[in-house]
């Protein structure tokens, strides 16, 4: 069987990292573009001369020219440019939006069959962005935000109660944003959920609260401490972990910002919702039931989301 084809657009922190992620896994050939000459090039070797060192059957190749990603089986995009201190994500979108019209050309050219997911801030437009200039079907452009923001959550309250985060389950829903919504209801400490796990006193009202807060302030903490951009760990290995459900039709339950066509009663707009990950790219989207806070909380994220749709249209008029 042919090798799977994963082509990263943009090889910067987050794009050097998925590429050493996807040789270890072996996922497949990878394929690192960046419109820097040299850094492409650089890292595939770079990763290539570490894989006999790691025992990996590995094969990369660095490239400023869209015609190497040809026929990707998924394509990750990091392309554009990353938050510095003071900035919030909503700060990069005219800069990144109009990266998003180079790379949606490219795609709709070249890997016009692929998955793509979006990792470029601010990610709910610019995935939605993304979609409308590459053409490809709403199903099989996803953005990654969820997987890293609940990674966060279950890492906080793993840390918190000194359990392994194996156990500990989480689940975020709307924008990546400062309006995320952290749903303490759905996730859980081996099957128990949250809200009981502070019945139980097993963690204060409070302390849960921190949390909650702490994970929507994830990423400015990490820009607040590298000061020199944003985080790339984290963010490579959600992305991965859903390059990976596709590609081995895996079906995971992730969050992820996926196109809804009415569901949540929201129509024509991107974020973050759980979806069903596997080879059909965003299978189904998995509506739960919002309480009413939740659901506040929720139309806020989503209206957040929408507003910065609206800027994007202005900047780029054809996307209306
Ligand atoms: N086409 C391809 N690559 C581009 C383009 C473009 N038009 N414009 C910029 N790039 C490349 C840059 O040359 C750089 O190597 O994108 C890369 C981005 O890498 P970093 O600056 O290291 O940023 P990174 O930390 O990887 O974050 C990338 O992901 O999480 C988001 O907010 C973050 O939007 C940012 C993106």
């Amino acid at each position: 069987m042919a090798r799977k084809k994963i082509a990263l657009i943009g090889s910067g922190q987050i794009g050097g990292t998925l590429a050493l992620l996807a040789a270890q896994k072996e996922l497949g050939d990878v394929v690192l573009f960046d419109v820097q000459e040299g850094i492409g090039p650089g890292k595939a070797l770079d990763i290539a001369q570490s894989a006999p060192a790691q025992g990996l059957a590995a094969s990369l190749k660095g490239t400023s020219e869209y015609k190497d990603i040809k026929d990707a089986d998924v394509v990750i995009v990091t392309a554009g440019v990353p938050r510095k201190p003071g900035m919030s994500r909503d700060d990069l979108l005219e800069i990144n939006l109009k990266v998003m019209e180079q790379v949606g050309a490219g795609i709709a050219k070249y890997a016009k069959n692929a998955l793509v997911i979006c990792i470029t801030n601010p990610l709910d437009a610019m995935v939605w962005a993304l979609q409308k200039f590459s053409g490809l079907p709403a199903n099989k452009v996803i953005g990654m935000a969820g997987v890293l923001d609940s990674s966060r959550f279950i890492h906080f309250i793993a840390e918190e109660l000194g359990v392994s985060t194996e156990d500990v389950t989480a689940f975020v829903l709307g924008g990546h944003g400062d309006t995320m919504v952290p749903l303490t209801r759905y996730s859980t400490v081996a099957g128990i959920p949250l809200t009981d796990v502070v019945k139980m006193g097993w963690m204060s009202k409070e302390k849960l609260d921190s949390i909650v807060q702490r994970t929507r302030d994830g990423g400015a903490e990490i820009v607040g401490l590298l000061k020199t951009g944003s985080a790339f760990y984290a963010p490579a290995a959600s992305a991965i972990a859903m390059a990976e459900s596709y590609l081995k039709d895996k079906k995971r339950v992730m969050p992820a910002a996926a196109y809804l066509d009415g569901q949540y009663g929201v129509k024509g707009t991107y974020v973050g919702v759980p979806v069903v990950i596997g080879a059909g790219g965003a299978e189904k989207v998995i509506e739960i039931s919002l309480n009413s806070a939740e659901q506040k909380a929720f139309d806020k994220s989503v209206g957040a989301v929408e507003g910065l749709i609206e800027a994007c249209k202005k900047i780029a008029p054809k996307l209306a």
